[in-house]
């Protein structure tokens, strides 16, 4: 039943009021009210005891008693924007989903006693993942129908979504198959469910993982308002080489804002509890070292020396599983021979018993079928086999396990407890999402219209595209143009183009919804200005014809944004370049418009999935913003940033390269023994191009400036088991309130084994007013300083320690202190301290 325009269901009571959404989660207990604003944090509190003492109890609501509710929260919500509570009053999420509590203990009991139930052919289908009409993302495998369910051959869909559709699946599910086990619903939800938010590279760049946990928090909502239980997702590939195509899905380069941002995902798509139908299961995928695919070619081998895995591709993963993940994806690749899916030194080794993980391992699509390609199993039989003794758990569309685990168990080759631990793991997801409670509690057709594009999410999804835009370089201050222009020309042929706006894995996202970079500029210009258009030149041909009218266009206009890059399609899965440059004859548009502008001002706005070589139009116009995809509100953000309404504070997730031929090109590299120097032949650099990329990790700029103090440390000497304080005051110096992201970087200055020049340690987006200062302080624990050594201990060693505390991973200012005493032993619990919350 809808009441107004709220909603309610057994857990919710929703109540939209235009820029704002409040939900009453599990109103029954009072749990919590959360509220979603555009320029405000993501608040919560517990229910006033007032209202808990109405709600309390009550089952049933009648349309009477929801219009008193909604009268009640409304006015709770009219209340001012003064800051409700502050983020440590919402439920801290479980880190360690598995701990033995009374409660886990009753899932185990309830969890064996169905599994005792089942077949081996049932229990099988629970580890069988089918494709459904939404899910083709490799070769065509077959789907599931009614028969397959109601046969318990089912344990999840990939690619299936919808309140009625899933309402009506699982009813086969639980009404006509002996076991009556719920089906899960799963799928790709990257960025956004339809309100498509910034691709996740573009996140990455808003160094600011409160936002991004808000956006995959309405992910999830409105997702799960689609009847979804799990996404695929969040992807914590580090990726050092932009020509893989799946760059744009993760969070760049670095292994500490890769673990920030992997943990602020989870914990907004998971939420406070998985009780909440507003949250769904996350996957931190593609397990592991899927990034280093060598050549950037998607599938690819990856040789990754065993530090390397430990230092850079395995901590967003731990960071994920601390934050208490529920499943993990294996990936594509190769790691020293074992592919992922056959790794159980990695799987069971690592991940389970070291890091003591215990969700659901699901193989990437085909991922169990491929082990017969990667050359480790000669027949389908073998492949399931390993893969099942590896510890993948769900068989995602090879449909291996069901078609041979059967025989390889009856034949005592696969020993059942295996098959049993995996499917105690899918039996728990099920539980824990209160599927064997009410196996229809995700598929309300009622929650699924009020949630779809709701506006609030709409406004989340303008501040995450605003956090995320990297002004590059603004030469004479060009940005922000004058509002009050007679007239703008908006050339380029991503200008007016939706479906990039979304960018690659758009889930239910169309192109209609995306309002672009000329609908967003024309919408802030009113109807003082003219604002024309000219597509110029398609992306990627060779053709030049429109190059004419855009230069018309330009000497009629007092000012050019120019809109280049790639198109949506051209990053993401299998979508891997040779060359980064401006596809097509782009380059050339940009010069014609550039020689005709004369002195007018001409902004570059970048749309792209991957760091791009752009050497020209770096040297030759005066302002580019980095704009990504940045989903349904593109235009609107990027209007924003145009006209000064919002001064942007977006960093480089990931180096610029200025050619190709430099990949892999990344700020946390050794120092070689023969370091770079301009003078000195014999170093290690080109003789062609710089060895700098052209805009370094961390790097972006802001419309005021910031100063630093010196960096003061609070101790100049401490034990390797001590912490250290790193402090610095930031000031904003110019005549603009902006956000400043404070970036930590430390270097072991010598070691036993080498260590890079330096590696991110911590960071915080600051806003500052004008004028404004404040300190920010950091601390240092041991797990920071500590490194694999020879005999790959994870410890502290004695000796200097430098720090840089600045505005980007160049430069900034530093100090040092030393760490006195033996070398010490250091558990590796994680790049971030395990009561981290973003
Ligand atoms: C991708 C995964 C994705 C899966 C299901 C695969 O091709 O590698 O990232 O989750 O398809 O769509």
């Amino acid at each position: 039943m809808v009441a107004g325009k709220g909603w309610f269901d057994d857990n919710h009571l929703g109540i939209d009021q235009g820029p704002i959404i409040a939900m009453i989660a599990n109103y029954r207990n009072g749990f919590v009210w959360e509220r979603m604003k555009n320029q405000s944090v993501h608040r919560s509190r517990p229910l006033s005891r007032g209202i808990q003492r109405r709600l309390v109890g009550r089952q049933v609501l009648t349309a009477a008693r929801v219009a008193a509710l909604l009268a009640a929260a409304a006015v709770c919500l009219g209340g001012s924007a003064a800051p409700l509570a502050s983020q440590a009053t919402r439920p801290a999420p479980s880190t360690r989903p598995m701990t033995p509590r009374a409660a886990d203990r009753r899932m185990d009991r309830f969890v064996d006693s169905v599994l005792a139930r089942l077949t081996l052919e049932e229990k099988l289908g629970q580890l069988t993942q089918y494709r459904g009409q939404f899910g083709l993302t490799g070769p065509q495998t077959p789907e599931a129908g009614a028969a397959d369910i109601r046969a318990g051959r089912v344990g999840s869909f990939l690619g299936v979504h919808g309140a009625e559709l899933t309402r009506q699946m699982q009813r086969v599910a639980v009404e006509e198959s002996r076991a009556k086990i719920p089906v899960l619903f799963a799928h790709d939800v990257i960025h956004g469910f339809r309100t498509i938010f910034p691709v996740s590279i573009a996140e990455a760049a808003s160094f600011d993982p409160a936002a991004v946990q808000r956006a995959a928090r309405v992910a999830a909502a409105e997702a799960a308002a689609h009847g979804l239980h799990w996404t695929f997702a969040p992807m914590v590939d580090i990726a050092r080489d932009p020509r893989w195509g799946r760059i744009v899905e993760g969070a760049g380069e670095d292994p500490y804002l890769g673990s920030t941002m992997a943990a602020a995902r989870v914990f907004g798509f998971q939420g406070a509890s998985l009780r909440d139908t507003l949250s769904i299961l996350a996957t931190a995928k593609h397990f592991v070292g899927y990034g280093a695919a060598e050549g950037g070619r998607d599938y690819n081998v990856a040789e990754i020396p065993s530090r390397t895995l430990r230092e850079i591709y395995l901590p967003p993963f731990h960071a994920a599983a601390n934050a208490g993940a529920r499943s993990v994806m294996a990936a594509f690749n190769e790691v020293d021979g074992i592919p992922m899916h056959a790794h159980r030194d990695l799987i069971d080794g690592v991940l389970r018993r070291e890091w003591g993980w215990d969700g659901i391992l699901v193989s990437d699509y085909t991922g169990v079928m491929e082990l017969m390609n990667h050359g480790i199993a000669a027949d389908s039989a073998t492949a399931a086999r390993v893969a099942v003794d590896a510890g993948v758990d769900v068989d995602m569309v090879s449909n291996f396990y069901m078609s041979h685990l059967p025989r390889e168990v009856r034949s005592g080759r696969v020993n059942v407890a295996v098959i049993d631990s995996a499917v105690r793991r899918v039996l728990r997801a099920k539980y824990e999402l209160g599927l064997f409670e009410d196996p229809y509690r995700y598929s309300s057709v009622a929650r699924e219209r009020a949630l779809t594009l709701a506006p609030a999410f709409i406004a989340e999804a303008r501040d995450m595209a605003r956090r995320s835009i990297v002004l590059l370089k603004n030469e004479g201050n060009t940005l922000p143009l004058r509002k009050g222009l007679g007239s703008i020309a908006v050339i380029g042929p991503l200008a007016d183009d939706g479906r990039s706006a979304l960018g690659s894995w758009a889930a239910a996202g169309r192109p209609e919804d995306a309002v672009t970079p000329l609908a967003g500029i024309r919408q802030a210009m009113g109807t003082g200005t003219r604002v024309l258009y000219a597509r110029g030149a398609s992306v990627d041909s060779a053709d030049t014809t429109g190059f004419t009218e855009a230069v018309r266009l330009t000497r009629e206009a007092d000012a050019v944004v120019l809109v280049v890059g790639e198109h949506q399609d051209m990053s993401a899965e299998a979508r891997n370049r040779a060359s980064i440059d401006l596809p097509g004859v782009q380059l050339g548009l940009v010069k014609a418009v550039k020689a005709a502008a004369g002195s007018k001002p001409v902004v570059a706005v970048l749309m792209n999935g991957r760091s791009l070589a752009i050497p020209w139009l770096a040297d030759s116009v005066s302002a580019i913003v980095e704009a990504w995809y940045l989903g349904v509100q593109t235009g609107p953000a990027l209007a924003d940033v145009l006209f000064g309404d919002y001064n942007p504070a977006g960093r480089l997730p990931v180096s610029f390269p200025r050619a190709v031929g430099q990949i892999p090109v990344y700020y946390n590299h050794k120092n070689t023994g023969r370091p770079p120097l301009e003078r000195e032949r014999y170093t290690s650099k080109y003789i062609d191009v710089p060895w700098t990329p052209q805009w370094p990790f961390g790097h972006g700029l802001s419309y005021t400036t910031f100063s630093y103090s010196p960096v003061r440390v609070s101790a100049n000497e401490i034990r390797p088991t001590d912490s250290v304080a790193v402090s610095v005051d930031v000031t904003n110096t110019g005549s603009r309130d902006g956000d400043e992201v404070v970036q930590l970087y430390v270097r072991d200055d010598a070691a036993t084994v080498t260590r890079p020049l330096r590696m991110l340690k911590g960071f915080r987006r600051v806003p500052l007013k004008a004028g404004e200062r404040q300190t920010v302080t950091f601390t240092l624990r041991p797990q920071d300083l500590a490194f694999y050594d020879l005999r790959m201990r994870h410890v502290v060693e004695p000796g200097t320690f430098t720090v840089w505390v600045g505005g980007s991973s160049l430069g900034g200012q530093s100090a040092r202190f030393r760490v006195a005493g033996r070398v010490t032993e250091v558990r590796n619990r994680g790049a971030l301290p395990v009561d981290w919350r973003p």
